[in-house]
Order: C-alpha cells, then structure tokens, then sequence
C-alpha cells in the first residue's frame, strides 16, 4: 500500500496544462469516491465531472477573480449534496463530513495518476448551479479543479500563488493541533 505516497505527493498546483480526460478516468475516480465510508452507509454525494470543452468554457464565467488560473482545467468536478441525505444527530450534520471524506479519495487517486485535483471555494454557487442545471435542494459544496501538472509557472499567477508553486504553504506544527490522551495534553 502507497497512501502515504499520495497524501505526501498531493498539492494544490495552479500551473496546469491539458491533458486528455477519458470516460475510464471518470470511473476510476467515481469508483473511489463509491468505496468511501459515510454515516448509515448513506453516500450522500453527487458529482458532475464536466470536461466537454464547451461546458468548461461556460464555467469559466463561475470563477472567481483569484482563480483564473483554473481556467486552463481539463475537468472540473462539481461537488454537491444535501443535508437530508445524510445523518444529522441534533447538532451534528454529517454530510459534508461525508463528501469530504468520498472527494478527498478522488483527490489520491487523482495524484496517484499523477493528476493535479486542487479543491476551490472561489466561485460563484449561483452561477454554477444556472450553468449546469444544478437543483436549488442540492449545495455546491467545492469544485475540484484537476489538469496534468505544468512545469512552466501559470503567467496569471501571483506572488503569493507563484511561491506556493514552488513550495508546500506552511503548516500548523503537530503539537499544535495535536493532544495526548486528554484535551490539552501536548
Ligand atoms: C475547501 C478549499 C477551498 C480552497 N479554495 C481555493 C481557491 O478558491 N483558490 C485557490 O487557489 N486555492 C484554493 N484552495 C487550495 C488551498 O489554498 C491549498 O490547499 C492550501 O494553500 C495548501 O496548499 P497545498 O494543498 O498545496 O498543500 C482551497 C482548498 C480547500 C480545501
């Protein structure tokens, strides 16, 4: 088993280049979102995988200013789900638990195809849903951005976004986050 591998490979790219989107590909992903755990085994996810030329054109307009990087995407996968179709225990609502969890594994996999699938909150749920045909019930949750992994740095990036092109933005140090036996004890 390789997991490790895919979780230290992963990266939130931005400079992408083309790369040619199979209908196997699309299985194989949905296939790893199918295996994922959710609460009663409700499986509360729905993805459109969008890679039709003109449909990725037409979703250019749902992007965000800071995301026209991810214009040069092979495929967006548009990630949507409802609360009621998944557990809620009094304040607890799993769903997007859930889908985040069944999305994260089409994420590795992605990697592990030496894909880049960078998840995205900047764009427009409104837009999306009108281009799309995406029922008012269901929520945009995140669109993942996937292409092949450009070594030529994106031009519309900025400095920020070039740095993190070279390098791994800073994480929280694990004692930070992390605590023994007790809450509180580092
Ligand atoms: C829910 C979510 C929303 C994000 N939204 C954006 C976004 O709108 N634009 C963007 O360029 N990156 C976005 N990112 C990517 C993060 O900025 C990135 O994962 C983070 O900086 C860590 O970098 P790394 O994934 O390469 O380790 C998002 C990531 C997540 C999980």
């Amino acid at each position: 088993m390789d997991v490790k591998k895919a979780i230290e490979k992963r990266r939130a790219y931005r400079s992408l280049e083309k790369k040619d989107i199979k209908k196997s590909l699309i299985k194989d992903l949905a296939r790893c979102a199918q295996l994922s755990a959710s609460c009663f085994n409700n499986q509360p996810w729905n993805y459109i995988f969008v890679y039709k030329p003109e449909m990725l054109n037409k979703m250019h307009d749902a992007l965000s200013s800071g995301n026209d990087w991810a214009k040069k995407a092979s495929m967006i996968i548009v990630v949507l789900g409802k609360k009621d179709d998944d557990c809620v225990i009094y304040d607890r609502i799993y769903y997007r638990f859930d889908i985040g969890m069944a999305t994260q594994n089409i994420i590795l996999r992605a990697t592990e195809l030496g894909l880049v699938a960078h998840p995205i909150a900047g764009y427009s749920p409104r837009k999306t849903r009108k281009i799309l045909g995406i029922p008012e019930e269901l929520d945009v949750i995140t669109l993942v951005i996937v292409g092949k992994h450009s070594k030529k740095i994106n031009d519309l990036l900025y400095e920020k976004q070039i740095e993190a092109e070279k390098e791994r933005p800073e994480r929280k140090k694990i004692q930070d986050f992390v605590f023994y036996n007790k809450y509180g004890n580092k």
